[in-house]
């Protein structure tokens, strides 16, 4: 079994991997909107969307996502693609480059980050497992929903993502919050990265600062940054066609296979 996903467009390959504790959905602008450059593929990370069925939430890790990442790719008949990664989904994307490097043709780093979870991190997942054990995903909702979306984010948007939270099976749930309270730190990958990256920051994000974003961009030999305005941790959805352009431009301002040298 290899994870589910929906996809538009042709050509090589572009792989969305979604944020905590979300799926697919999250970028369907984005499969809209990409789909004349690449052939755009949104991945459910296993146990959800339509990676429910056959694949059981990882017990172990960030790093089983990055080796399902790496799985989907070979089965979509691809050697390599562009993976963006959003939030959790960029925790995934900076392991499939620790883990699998040669699958990787270009990074995008969206409202994520490098470190591991600080003390009271953990603390706090152990309390949202509390939680979502005892009352499912949903619970999450009126504490994270604030932090995610920039103020001025519509009715429309905070019901999908109301959505999302609502239909993570909270075995899912629990089992992303364990791998995220356990993942190790990754800044010392940064300075491996030999691919084209893209740092995208939300101007509005409450759980990643810009200085964040921006130390990490720094650390990643020749990266970018894009500053998303009118949107906080969600920029995908928030502000997509600002994402779009930004993504847009950064894909092609690359050759889609690696030019021969000599
Ligand atoms: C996400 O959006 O994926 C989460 O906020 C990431 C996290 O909690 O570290």
């Amino acid at each position: 079994m290899t994870l589910g996903y929906d996809e538009a467009g042709a050509g090589p390959a572009l792989v969305l991997v979604h944020g905590f504790p979300f799926d697919r959905r999250m970028w369907a602008r984005q499969l809209a909107g990409l789909s004349h450059l690449r052939r755009v593929v949104a991945v459910d990370l296993r146990g959800r969307g339509r990676s429910a069925a056959g694949l059981p939430s990882p017990r172990s890790g960030i790093d089983v996502h990055a080796d399902d990442v790496a799985r989907i790719i070979a089965a979509a008949g691809h050697d390599r693609a562009d993976v963006a990664g959003q939030s959790m989904g960029g925790y995934v994307a900076l392991a499939l480059w620790r883990r699998h490097p040669e699958v990787v043709r270009s990074l995008v780093l969206i409202s994520t980050r490098a470190e591991g979870d600080s003390p009271e991190a953990r603390a706090g997942r152990d309390a949202s497992v509390a939680l979502v054990a005892e009352r499912g995903t949903i619970a999450l909702a009126d504490g994270m929903l604030p932090k995610l979306l920039a103020p001025a984010a519509g009715a429309e948007i905070r019901a999908k993502v109301a959505e999302m939270f609502e239909q993570t099976p909270a075995e899912t749930a629990v089992a992303d919050l364990l791998a995220m309270r356990d993942r190790p730190d990754s800044t010392p990958v940064l300075p491996t990265i030999s691919v084209p990256t893209l740092v995208v920051h939300g101007a509005e994000d409450a759980i990643v600062s810009r200085e964040s974003s921006e130390g990490m961009a720094a650390r990643i030999p020749g990266a970018g940054l894009a500053v998303v305005p009118g949107a906080g941790h969600l920029s995908p959805m928030e502000n997509p066609d600002a994402v779009n352009a930004a993504l847009g431009a950064f894909l092609t301002s690359q050759p889609p296979e690696p030019v021969q040298r000599g």
